[in-house]
């Protein structure tokens, strides 16, 4: 199976130029003007972007969570965000406390297996450190190639991990060539707050977010990467969200460390105010909270300063019926919001269209970046002869608006609903498949590989 794509613009990380692009079976064999190639297949993308798959290296499907399971699984999530032009996804495995790694790897793989559309990956969340997952480290990375390993600073007594597990993980994770990533937030400091505001009978959304203030995530920031200098050990920090913390990320550069940022969609365009819309708010209740608009701002300088990486999704939806299981008390409200198909469309719209973010930035920090941090470049993450054909032919000015009515994320509303995006997905391939063409998927369940990464050695 052939395939050539002519006169688009390509876009990546470091280009822009118009040229041609021939596709035999899975990769990128040759690019150039006026190919001359026969293909089996031949798509005219004149007037149209032609940019690397997206890669949301954040996102939760079919994940036992907070007593339901996020209402996205493998087929569905996939699907969504292979409309919305993200060829590969990185899951996160939760390891049940007590239990082996081994043991949570293994149910993830009988929920995941055969199920994908897209491309996907695991982290392995951690959530005990003890002297026996301490000897599966190793296992996971030379075998099984899950390179990185989740860290949560708050939901204690379900996910989170005490300094001195943080401390014994970074230590063994750094000899055997992964990253440490961490939901950086002080989960001592928000249960107080949870409890007070309780006490006080303070249960709408709104306390969801006054229990989580910046300091609670800019402390427990700042902490990591104190642990992760001491240790040595790379170092990720997922769905960062405010001032506070990006500045403890800019400080530890003084001293020559690197700490790398992700930050989500949502922090970028939606702001705190949403939560004064009652139990309506319950849409965007997710931790950590939407924040300020100075911290919009923070985060979109530290795109362009290079100090935020990654914008991801943190995916993680509930349909209403299960966030209504917070009705009477906010802290019962499934933590997270859906976005896995929104998420290449939106940062286009919202930053290249609206200068904040240059093209060449839009697709560094929504795909480059993260297979460069996860072990996975230059095989994902770029257009470049050798790479995977996981390409999206992009119209910048067809102008359209989100809703839950044309979605297909497996929810019944939309954190976005008639939100106005210039800038659509049209045709997306997958390892040299059409997986996404006028709005039909063209594959089959099961296309999706999982995809084993690389130890941490590519730096960016
Ligand atoms: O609210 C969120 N973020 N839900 C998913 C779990 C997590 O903390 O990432
Ligand atoms: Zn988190
Ligand atoms: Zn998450």
């Amino acid at each position: 199976m052939s395939i050539l794509i002519t006169n688009g613009r390509i876009i990546t990380a470091s280009e822009d130029y118009v040229a041609d692009i021939f596709i035999e079976g899975e990769t990128i064999s040759a690019i150039g003007k006026n190919l001359q190639q026969k293909a089996d297949t031949k798509i005219d993308a004149k007037g149209k972007l032609v940019f690397p798959g997206g890669i949301d290296p954040h996102v939760h499907l079919d994940m036992p969570f907070m007593g339901t399971y996020s209402s996205d699984n493998y087929e569905t999530g996939t699907l969504a965000a292979l409309h919305g032009g993200t060829t590969m996804v990185i899951d996160f495995i939760l390891q049940t406390q007590g239990k082996p790694l081994r043991h949570a790897l293994e149910q993830w793989q009988g929920r995941s297996n055969g199920n994908c559309y897209g491309d996907y990956s695991f982290h392995m969340a951690v959530t005990d450190f003890n002297d026996s997952t301490k000897k599966e480290i190793s296992e996971m990375v030379d075998k099984e190639g899950i390179t990185s390993f989740k860290t949560f600073m708050a939901y204690k007594g379900a996910l989170m991990i005490d300094d001195r597990q943080m401390v014994g993980l970074m230590n063994e994770v750094k000899k055997c060539g992964g990253m440490v990533t961490v939901h950086a937030t002080n989960g001592d400091m928000i249960d107080f707050l949870i409890a007070k505001h309780r006490g006080e009978g303070k249960l709408s959304p709104l306390y969801h977010y006054l229990s989580q203030p910046e300091i609670t995530e800019a402390e427990a920031t700042g902490r990591f990467a104190d642990m992760a200098n001491y240790t040595g050990c790379p170092a990720y920090v997922v769905h960062m969200t405010c001032e506070g913390a990006l500045n403890h990320i800019r400080d530890v550069e003084k001293r020559n460390q690197k700490v790398y940022a992700e930050t989500c969609i949502q922090y970028l365009i939606l702001d705190a105010s949403l939560y004064e819309k009652d139990f309506e708010g319950a849409k965007w209740v997710m931790s950590p909270p939407l924040r300020e608009k100075k911290d919009q701002a923070t985060l979109w300088a530290g795109i362009n300063q290079g100090t935020v990486q990654v914008v991801a999704t943190d995916h993680c939806p509930f349909k209403w019926e299960q966030k209504k299981m917070g009705e009477k008390d906010f802290s019962k409200i499934p933590n997270g919001h859906p976005a896995i198909e929104n998420r290449m469309e939106l940062l286009f719209s919202e930053g290249v269209n609206k200068g904040k973010i240059t093209l060449n930035k839009f697709v560094e920090v929504s795909s480059t970046n993260a297979a460069k941090i996860f072990g996975m470049f230059p095989k994902k993450g770029c257009v470049a002869v050798g790479s995977d054909a996981d390409l999206v032919i992009f119209d910048p000015n067809e102008e359209h608006t989100l809703s839950a009515k044309t979605h297909h994320m497996n929810v019944d509303y939309s954190g976005y609903e008639g939100w106005e995006v210039t800038g659509k997905v049209k045709t997306v391939l997958l390892r040299g498949e059409i997986a996404i063409e006028n709005n039909e998927c063209k594959i089959g369940k099961g296309f999706g590989k999982f995809i084993k990464r690389n130890k941490v050695g590519t730096m960016i």
